[in-house]
């Protein structure tokens, strides 16, 4: 069992040699910034996955940790859930694309208009980026408009990326700085324009400003922490005074706070919104939903994908959806939270660490109460190392699924102890510097709430 092993004994080199060769055919060494090894303790952390059950991922190396990433969020039942993998083999069986509509399509299309308050109409993708692109697409379609008001992050795609041409830190509080707009058409300059979370005068004097060119608000309804009070209803109000498409993307929260979704949680339902990620348990899928009169007009647009329709993905949404309903999910992950929450925070004081663990319970992240931003970091990036060390795989932040339970608490618990005492020390005794034994975090994604 991991949380036995000797944290002293913790290797990684069958990852490490993979990742050099990796880096020479993969630019990057992976699809996914979120997966790149300096966003947890490179040289400790695990960077090849071998396999994944429930809870926990085994890495190429024998190693076994929980997930507290949970796919990048990507995971909601949990690793190789049985009933969402059965259901995919037996479609499998059956065939997965196909020269006519599958029937799943029109099943999973049914489901989701009886699950979401928005939906009355429903298109497919693959991701969650490509969710975004398809909303931002029909809302300039519909509305005849070309700028965008964007909060959050939303994808790779250039409607997007086009923020940082008008200036270069435009998506430094959304995504994080330093990304250069490298290959985004120059013709899309102040076509997306970021607005500030819980700002609504901010909202409305770009709005003002911007009269009659913006096409959708889209952003995400929550992050770190629920909403002030009055806030979404706030953007919605300016949006239909400005006649504006406003969408919400649900990609990463999904079905974690209601089986819903976000909208009956945060009482304002948004003309269109956007799900992928956890809506399959880690298959590729990904939905936009909306009221009809938005989405209607889009049959006219060339929105088109052979693989949108695809049966494996429409199965394992249609297996997840139904699991979270049959299991109710919401209350197993915010359970999950409230505990990591109060027992981390309680920990830390325990142990005299400047930390605590807030933010809302579907996804909790640690905040190191330090003023000097490199400690900030080291602190957090040897918090990553020896949690690692100790069977536990993650950021500062935890993305929960239902497979995380009573096992992985407490064996969080005692990795947490351990590794609180040792933050501790190396910060009364100045010795973070030498503790590390990983090459100090870079880059982070700056949330909007963090
Ligand atoms: C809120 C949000 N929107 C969109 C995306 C992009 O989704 P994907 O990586 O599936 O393209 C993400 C991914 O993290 C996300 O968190």
């Amino acid at each position: 069992m991991s949380s036995a092993r000797n944290p002293e004994n913790h290797q990684i080199p069958k990852s490490l040699e993979m990742y050099q060769r990796a880096l020479e055919l993969i630019p990057g060494g992976t699809q996914l910034i979120s997966r790149r090894p300096t966003r947890f303790a490179h040289g400790i952390s695990p960077i090849f996955a071998s396999h994944g059950k429930g809870a926990r991922i085994w890495d190429v190396d024998g190693n076994e940790y929980i997930d507290w990433v949970s796919g990048i969020g990507a995971i909601l039942l949990g690793y190789a859930d049985p009933v969402v993998d059965d259901a995919v083999k037996s479609q499998i069986d059956r065939g997965t694309n196909f020269s006519i509509t599958h029937e799943l399509e029109l099943e999973l299309a049914e489901e989701l208009v009886a699950t979401i308050p928005c939906a009355e109409m429903v298109r497919y993708t693959r991701s969650g980026g490509e969710a975004c692109a398809v909303a931002v697409r029909i809302a300039r379609g519909v509305t005849g408009r070309d700028k965008v008001l964007f909060c959050g992050y939303h994808g790779w795609h250039d409607w997007y990326i086009a923020s940082n041409l008008t200036a270069e830190e435009s998506l430094n509080e959304h995504l994080f700085s330093g990304i250069e707009p490298i290959g985004v058409p120059s013709g899309l300059k102040q076509t997306a324009i970021p607005f500030p979370y819980d700002d609504l005068n901010a909202l409305g004097e770009l709005l003002d400003a911007n009269r009659g060119e913006v096409a959708a608000i889209i952003m995400e309804p929550i992050r770190s922490e629920l909403p002030p009070e009055g806030y979404l209803a706030g953007v919605q109000k300016l949006a239909k005074e400005h006649d504006v498409v406003l969408i919400f993307d649900e990609v990463t929260t999904g079905f974690r706070l209601a089986v819903d979704g976000i909208q009956s949680v945060v009482g304002v339902e948004p003309d269109m919104s956007v799900f992928a990620k956890s809506i399959s348990n880690g298959y590729a899928m990904g939905a936009v939903v909306g009221k009809r009169d938005v989405m209607s007009p889009s049959s006219q647009m060339f929105i088109s994908s052979t693989y949108w329709g695809e049966t494996v993905g429409l199965t394992a949404a249609l297996t997840t959806i139904r699991e979270v309903k049959k299991r109710n999910v919401p209350a197993i992950v915010q359970h999950t939270g409230t505990q990591l929450i109060s027992q981390l925070t309680a920990i830390a004081s325990e142990i005299g660490l400047p930390v605590v663990c807030k933010g809302v319970s579907i996804h909790p992240y640690l905040e190191f109460q330090v003023e000097d931003a490199e400690t900030k970091t080291k602190l957090s990036t040897l918090y990553i190392q020896e949690m690692a060390k100790r069977g536990c795989h993650g950021y500062t932040s935890f993305y929960l699924n239902a497979a995380q339970g009573e096992a992985e608490l407490s064996q969080t618990w005692d990795a947490a102890r351990e590794t609180f005492t040792i933050l501790a020390a190396g910060l009364a005794d100045n010795r973070l510097d030498d503790l590390l034994e990983c090459i100090p975090k870079k880059e982070y994604f700056q949330r909007l709430v963090r």
